[in-house]
């Protein structure tokens, strides 16, 4: 992205590795005040390094998303930017996929940004500027097997993006949902190991002839790409930019 970037607070989910942390760096590097929000304490020595201030917070609680979004206004008097990035996955047919687990992936991955938006609307609206960036999934446009919870989850979160896009546009607020194919990141290197496991093959098998099998570019993406969408969808250039799923899924669903 080229030209100057005004600075901005922003909360950012999910920080302590992968995308979220690409994006806490990121932003920061672009001179933005980031709270970096997650319920793993290694999340202070990355936002530390990257110059963020950290929140620790389980945000499958309603009570600690509406913790965090005080803590931003708290320390920054303002949030203009949210990133609802904070995932988790878990893989089983419907048959059998436990329902306390169905509940914890509806909760962190629908509820959260649900009422992380609603607690950091009242400051965005005050100042009629607010970006609202949902790191949803091509699992949000398309579904595969044993992925139930994760993919009703990211096709909800494509309903509150456009719906955040409805009632913000009048209030300066915008709301967009990036849709990924496989990234590297820790919840992916975790897939990897499961169904090598699972096919008896070796990893790299894996990623060549499961999750590359759908992709015309044929290699993993990188969180620092998926930062660079990030960071656009919440600059002031992207304005007339609302209600909008961001592919970038090498790709899977041009098919
Ligand atoms: N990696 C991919 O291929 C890929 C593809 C599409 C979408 N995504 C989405 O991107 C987002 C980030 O995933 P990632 O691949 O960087 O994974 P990751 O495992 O590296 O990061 C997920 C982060 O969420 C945090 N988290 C988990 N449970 C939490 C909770 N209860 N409260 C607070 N924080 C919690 C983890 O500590 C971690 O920092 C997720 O929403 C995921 O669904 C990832």
């Amino acid at each position: 992205m080229s030209g100057i970037v005004t600075p901005r607070v922003a909360l950012v989910t999910g920080t302590s590795s992968g995308i979220g942390e690409a994006v806490v760096r990121h932003f920061c590097s672009l001179g933005h005040q980031v709270l970096a929000v997650d319920f793993n304490p290694a999340g202070q020595e990355v936002a530390e390094q990257a110059g963020a201030a950290f929140f620790q917070a389980d945000l499958t609680d309603g009570e600690a998303c509406k913790a965090a979004v005080s803590e931003a206004v708290k320390r920054f008097g303002r949030v203009d930017i949210l990133v609802n990035n904070a995932g988790i996955q878990h893989v089983s047919p419907i048959e059998a996929f436990p329902e306390a687990k169905w509940r914890q992936i509806i909760d962190l991955m629908l509820t959260a940004p649900f009422l992380l938006t609603q607690a950091a609307w009242p400051s965005m609206r005050e100042n009629g500027w607010g970006r609202i960036v949902n790191i949803a999934s091509v699992h949000a446009q398309v579904a595969s097997p044993g992925k139930s919870a994760y993919i009703s989850a990211k096709h909800g979160m494509i309903g509150l993006t456009k719906t955040a896009a409805l009632e913000g546009g009048a209030q300066g607020i915008t709301a967009n949902a990036i849709c990924p194919a496989y990234v590297k990141t820790p919840l992916v290197d975790n897939q990897i190991a499961d169904q090598a496991r699972l096919h008896g093959m070796q990893e790299q098998e894996v990623i060549e002839q499961i999750m590359l099998k759908n992709a015309a570019v044929k290699r993993l993406i990188e969180p620092a790409e998926v930062a660079e969408l990030v960071a656009y969808l919440a600059s002031d250039a992207a304005g007339a930019v609302t209600g909008a799923s961001w592919n970038i899924d090498l790709g899977w669903t041009a098919q």
